[in-house]
């Protein structure tokens, strides 16, 4: 594949495929799955059943390209109750098909080719291909272990004259980091000093445990040079729905909306008027979904620190990161290749979302977005690593 003449020999290798091999290994072994990234519970039944409501009284075709304008008006109220960030329904928003295909348009819209996009590595996944697929390069920044923190001099070599876009992660997956104001401070400041567009990627931005999640645009000179991109998927565990959002100034939104309608053009007409319901929810229903899930941080931390992984600190997100280091092994990779084999659980080897192998390689994800008794059931397999 790698001598593919097609774009396809630039985008193997990335954490999809990884993420493929690993689930095809948890089912061919009966393996709990704590690999990929979906809750195994639904959320809130005020959203659930909006969207019978919804299929029910007929929203059944293609909605509007822009997104329903109940939807638009609810992510402009959520915006501005939470952060106090104002747009426009009209012209300053556009529903997209989850955040996944946001980030593609954005990349898509916003870059040349040759262009250069900053990130954070760890990265999701899709930057990478998103950024070659736009014809740009990426230029990464490492967060470091154990702390997550990344050096502001590396930040500040990575931008070049060939810079155009910074892309933010946060609450960052794989890690849980949640940027701090001291740290988002320095990223807008460099956003601004070198005239920079930033796409921030914000899709965990009510499941954070540790911290406060503040957007990027909210730092002096942001609002008008930030895409900010979100989901309905992870906030109300309906990660299959993929009802994503940008809010951005118009001509940003024109420019991603004008990609966007040769992608998918439009997409889940009857969950638009649910996810419009969920963001309307009080933020005290936000904050309680918010609790289960850092329980569920808690319950599978404290298990993968029992069988003798050094627990990395996640202040949010789906995830939980580990270095195996501390059980004698050091490849990633052949670790989550043998453990639904050594103890029938399945996780995902970290290297996926590096550039730096050496980094990567000893650092293993779980996800904890999973009912508290298939936690305990993890951990107690898991305990066999530890003997
Ligand atoms: C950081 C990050 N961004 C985007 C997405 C995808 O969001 P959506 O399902 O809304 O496309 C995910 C899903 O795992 C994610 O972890």
């Amino acid at each position: 594949m790698g001598d593919s003449p097609y774009l396809v020999s630039r985008l193997q290798g990335f954490g999809t495929t990884i993420f493929a091999e690993m689930s095809a290994l948890a089912v061919a072994t009966g393996s709990i799955n704590l690999g990929q990234g979906f809750p195994d519970e639904d959320g809130p039944p005020e959203v659930m059943d909006a969207a019978v409501a919804a299929i029910r009284a007929g929203h059944n075709q293609y909605p509007p390209g822009i997104g329903i304008p109940e939807l638009r008006h609810a992510i402009v109220a959520h915006q501005s109750k939470w952060y106090s960030l104002d747009y426009d329904a009209d012209t300053e928003v556009l529903v997209t098909a989850g955040a996944t295909e946001a980030i593609a348009a954005a990349l898509l819209a916003l870059c040349e080719p040759g262009d250069e996009v900053v990130t954070f590595e760890p990265y999701y996944d899709s930057y990478a291909a998103c950024i070659a697929m736009a014809g740009a390069h990426r230029r990464v920044v490492q967060l470091r272990t154990p702390d997550w923190t990344f050096d502001a001099e590396a930040l500040e070599r990575a931008i070049t004259p060939r810079t155009r876009v910074l892309l933010l992660n946060s609450p960052h997956n794989p890690t849980g980091k949640v940027f701090d104001v001291a740290e988002l401070e320095l990223i807008a400041q460099l956003c601004v000093e070198h005239d920079l567009l930033a796409i921030t990627d914000e899709v965990y931005e009510h499941l954070v445990f540790d911290g406060k999640h503040v957007p990027l645009a909210t730092m002096p000179g942001m609002r008008d040079r930030t895409v900010t991109i979100s989901s309905g998927g992870k906030t109300f565990s309906c990660t299959g729905w993929k009802v994503g959002w940008l809010c951005a100034v118009p001509e940003l939104v024109d420019a991603v909306k004008t990609v966007k309608q040769f992608l998918t053009y439009v997409n889940a007409g009857p969950f638009q008027y649910a996810i419009a319901v969920g963001l309307g929810l009080p933020g005290s229903t936000l904050r309680r979904l918010a609790g289960a899930l850092e329980e569920k941080r808690d319950r599978l931390s404290a298990g993968l620190a029992a069988a003798g992984l050094t627990v990395l600190p996640s202040a949010g997100t789906y995830f939980v990161s580990t270095d195996i280091r501390s059980l004698g092994e050091s490849d990633g990779m052949a670790f989550c290749r043998t453990l639904p084999e050594r103890c029938g659980v399945v996780a995902v080897p970290s290297i996926a979302f590096y550039d730096d192998d050496d980094a990567g390689r000893p650092l293993v994800r779980f996800a904890c977005c999973k009912r508290l008794e298939v936690i305990d059931d993890a951990a107690a397999r898991l305990r066999g690593l530890a003997r």
